[in-house]
């Protein structure tokens, strides 16, 4: 397979460097004249084929991220800040705000994701409409969770006007699959509810935040956002360390994840918004549709080249019908066309970590050895910066494409004569975030339903695992998430009820009396927000 370079559109051209020479703190875009890295794309824009450079990031140091540190806490202010004690209509204003400015850079965020991360076009402009409909559905969910509790409830003789306050400073970390969608999907929540945040975009998939940086400076008051750029380790190191944060918003791994939390001097004071890594296992039944089956199963393993937390990372088919499926299976995953990210239909598209093919052919090298087979013509193949997914099968227990989250493009189906081995198997797995349950027969399906709940978080029945619609939960079991995150979930876990309580006489019932029509508090407000 030659590389797929095809002449690129002018509109993607890559024609000026991106050089990010600021980053944001105190609400000043601070120029930085200190050391840099290059950021660039696997995707070549010459024939011949060579990275391409898309442009520098600040490689900011301990100072700065102390620095961002100290402007976040600054903005908190020991609860007195003006973001976390401002009224809910004015912090939805703030909100509403960027987001009209955010609307404005579509365009050059698409450009930025394909060439940072290699995702193509209609799913690059589906992260970012995602991204925008999210705020919104934010701001909606807000303004009702605002209107719940405009009101006072009284119980044992006691008033009691009960809220969702801020936490504190959040510390915010996106993954490279979503840099866009999933890191707003943390940072909007967190901020909608009056933390102050310090955010450091992704390894890769960090130059399409450049454009909204102004956004965020401009819509929001000094200190509540804080950007910085570098390497993961030195600037959460420190952060953590000061013990200053107070919630840790990550979508990522559970190694980092865990050294994170470890460096945190006060562990029982921090809380965590966790969504992590998963291995999600298909199950076909023999008495599933196998067409269906095998649509669902391309989506579920191969969108984004399986580079999503949600894709399906095994495939188990009972032993009756796996002949077929993966007859079936194999020959729609060499239909897939591989391309650059906006050539028309491309479904397969280059990987943006340069190691990703190595690692993923070791994994064939490892199955084969063991005794599995690859299915596809096309599987295996590479080129620079791909490897050709290859649906390897029968796959065993000590294969390390077995155990490994794979997160590329490699394929393993498992048969099973016994519905026991998959549900034993999901059991022992460190992961628990979703399956995929495909058949028919209601009394098969049911016990089945009943206890793969009991497993994971969502099972998707007849079709494949997936985080949308965002206004369902979105979260899992042992090491594949902490807390819930949905448009109306995120919230929540964002905040923390807090409440003025009062016992029911003359005496405090004026004063509550007084605080209400003179709406003096931000705070206590009995306001309907339309
Ligand atoms: O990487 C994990 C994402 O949450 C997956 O979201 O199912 O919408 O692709 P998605």
């Amino acid at each position: 397979m030659k590389t797929a370079f095809q002449d690129i559109p002018d509109e993607y051209k890559i024609d000026s460097l991106l050089h990010q020479s600021t980053y944001l703190v105190n609400g000043e875009l601070k120029h930085w004249e200190g050391e840099t890295a290059e950021v660039y794309s696997t995707i070549s824009s010459t024939k011949e084929y060579k990275t391409t450079v898309l442009g520098t990031i600040p490689q900011l140091g301990e100072a700065e991220a102390l620095e961002a540190l100290d402007s976040a806490t600054s903005a908190y202010n020991k609860g007195q800040g003006l973001w976390p004690t401002m009224k809910v209509i004015d912090r939805i204003a703030c909100m509403e705000k960027f987001v009209e400015e955010m609307k404005t850079k579509r365009e050059e965020v698409v450009k930025l994701l394909m060439w940072e991360i290699g995702k193509n076009l209609p799913d690059s402009q589906k992260e970012f409409d995602r991204t925008v409909d999210y705020i919104y559905d934010t701001i909606e969910a807000y303004k009702q969770i605002d209107r719940d509790s405009a009101k006072f409830e009284k119980s044992s003789g006691v008033y009691a006007h009960i809220r969702r306050g801020p936490l504190g400073v959040v510390l915010c970390l996106g993954p490279y699959n979503y840099p866009l969608n999933e890191t707003f999907t943390l940072l909007i929540p967190a901020l909608i509810m009056g933390n102050p945040v310090v955010f450091k975009p992704a390894k890769i998939g960090v130059l399409l935040i450049s454009p909204l940086l102004e956004a965020f400076q401009k819509s929001f008051p000094k200190g509540v956002v804080n950007i910085v750029y570098g390497r993961g380790r030195v600037l959460a190191t420190p952060i953590m360390q000061s013990g200053k944060v107070d919630v840790l918003a990550l979508i990522g791994n559970s190694k980092s994840a865990n050294a994170l939390q470890a460096q945190h001097p006060k562990g029982n004071r921090l809380r965590m918004v966790l969504g992590l890594e998963a291995k999600n296992p298909a199950i076909i039944l023999p008495d599933a549709d196998l067409d269906l089956a095998v649509e669902e199963c391309i989506a579920g393993t191969l969108s984004f080249n399986g580079q999503r937390c949600t894709a399906l990372k095994v495939i188990y088919v009972h032993e009756s019908v796996v002949e077929e499926f993966n007859r079936l299976f194999a020959f729609k995953v060499d239909q897939l066309k591989f391309g650059n990210p906006w050539e028309a239909g491309a479904k397969l598209t280059p990987l943006p970590e340069i190691e990703k093919p190595g690692y993923i052919q070791e994994l064939i090298d490892d199955a084969k050895e063991k005794g599995a087979k690859i299915l596809n013509k096309k599987g295996g193949e590479t080129t620079e910066n791909f490897i050709f997914p290859a649906v390897l099968y029968p796959v065993t227990k000590d294969m390390r494409v077995f155990k490994e989250e794979q997160f590329g493009p490699v394929v393993p189906v498992v048969s099973f004569s016994d519905i026991e081995e998959p549900l034993h198997d999901m059991a022992e797995s460190n992961y628990g975030q979703q399956v995929s349950l495909f058949g028919q027969n209601v009394h098969t399906l049911s016990p089945l339903i009943d206890t793969l709940v009991n497993l994971v978080c969502r099972v998707n029945l007849n079709s494949s695992c997936q985080r949308g619609p965002d206004v369902y939960p979105f979260t899992g079991r042992k090491d594949s998430a902490y807390g819930t995150l949905s448009v109306h979930d995120a919230l929540r876990s964002f905040s923390i009820r807090t409440f003025v309580a009062s016992k029911d006489n003359a005496y405090n019932n004026a004063i509550l009396k007084e605080l209400l029509e003179k709406k003096t508090s931000n705070f206590i407000s009995t306001d309907y927000i339309l």
